[in-house]
């Protein structure tokens, strides 16, 4: 299990061990995390998963790939340098403690 913490716009943190092989929006789904709506189920094809990554973990992830760059383009929220969608990143041992900020909205 990986911890991953999921924080709000107002600021509320809720942290959440989610299984390794899972994305973090599954996690975020699976606990009932709010504000990641993920309508296409993890199609990388709707954008509603957006997160914004704590930068400190940006080197450990690895980085998009040409579909998710081009859905980050369609965001509903501002799209930021450390913008992501969720269910592109995958839940391994090393992002242990990550922390993913959640948009104003996904649609
Ligand atoms: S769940 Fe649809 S793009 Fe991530």
């Amino acid at each position: 299990m990986t911890r991953i913490r999921y924080v709000e716009p107002c600021g509320r943190a809720r942290d959440v061990e989610v299984d390794q092989g899972l994305s973090v929006m599954e996690g975020a789904i699976l606990n009932m995390v709010p504000g990641i709506e993920a309508e296409c189920g993890g199609a990388c094809v709707c954008a509603t998963c957006h997160v914004y990554v704590d930068e400190a973990y940006g080197s450990t992830l690895c980085p998009p790939n040409a579909t998710e760059h081009e859905m980050l383009d369609t965001v509903a929220s501002e799209r930021r340098p450390t913008s992501r969608l969720s269910c592109q990143i995958k839940v391994v041992a090393a992002l242990d403690g990550l922390t993913v900020y959640l948009p104003e909205r996904q649609t």
